[in-house]
């Protein structure tokens, strides 16, 4: 039988689950609608692909579009595309094919305003090495998926061989201490991390 406490448990963790729900459906609700383009984009990638859900979607795409509309950057990098839904809500983006890790090495004289890190999470680290250097002071950086399903958090237990778990963990370390950004960490959606470009 259930004592007050688990009740109160209980109340409270539907509680969250259901306010989590509702307070996004809030925010969808009073934010810029869904372009057509892009919620066009957004059902081809759930009919046709594999994984949709690595796609960016309609609030975080907004939020994208907003750091773009603020920045006004020139240069746009964003390294792992997939359908492309995240390249259309920062714009100005030049699209290179190839693995990033090749790609990069081909971009060494280029001067970026915002770059957007949505590639393989094991490779976070190496991108922003690669990159940190050429993104303009006051530039920022947007790395998605710091949180990584909530296995980012130290209490989580690890398993010995989940190998991007530790990446995440080891780049969201790495760049907290970094004197050449400063970093804050969006808990929306699976975690952005901002990094403004001192
Ligand atoms: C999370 S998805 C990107 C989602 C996209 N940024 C968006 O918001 O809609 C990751 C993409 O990175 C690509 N990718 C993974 N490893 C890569 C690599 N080494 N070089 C280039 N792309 C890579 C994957 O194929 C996939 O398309």
């Amino acid at each position: 039988m259930l004592n007050q406490r688990s009740m109160t448990f209980l109340f409270l963790a539907a509680y969250k689950t259901m306010t989590d729900d509702a307070i996004q459906a809030y925010a969808d609700a009073h934010s810029e609608p869904e372009p057509p383009l892009l919620h066009a984009l957004w059902r081809e990638t759930h009919l046709q692909l594999l994984m949709p859900r690595m796609a960016t979607g309609h609030w975080q795409g907004r939020l994208l579009s907003m750091f773009s509309h603020l920045l006004k950057p020139i240069r746009v990098l964003e390294i792992g595309t997939f359908t492309g839904y995240a390249t259309l809500c920062l714009e100005r983006v030049s699209l290179h094919v190839g693995d990033a890790r090749d790609v990069l090495l081909t971009l060494v004289g280029e001067v970026w305003d915002l770059v957007f890190i949505d590639a393989d999470k094991i490779n976070n680290g190496r991108y922003f090495e690669l990159v940190v250097r050429q993104v303009r002071p006051g530039g920022l950086l947007i790395v998605d998926n710091v949180l990584w399903g909530g296995k980012a958090l130290l209490d989580y237990p690890l398993k010995a061989n989940d190998h991007d778990t530790k990446a995440v963990r080891a780049f969201n370390e790495q760049v907290r201490t970094d004197s050449r950004v400063v970093p804050l960490l969006l808990p929306v959606r699976d975690g952005l991390l901002l990094l403004r470009r001192v």
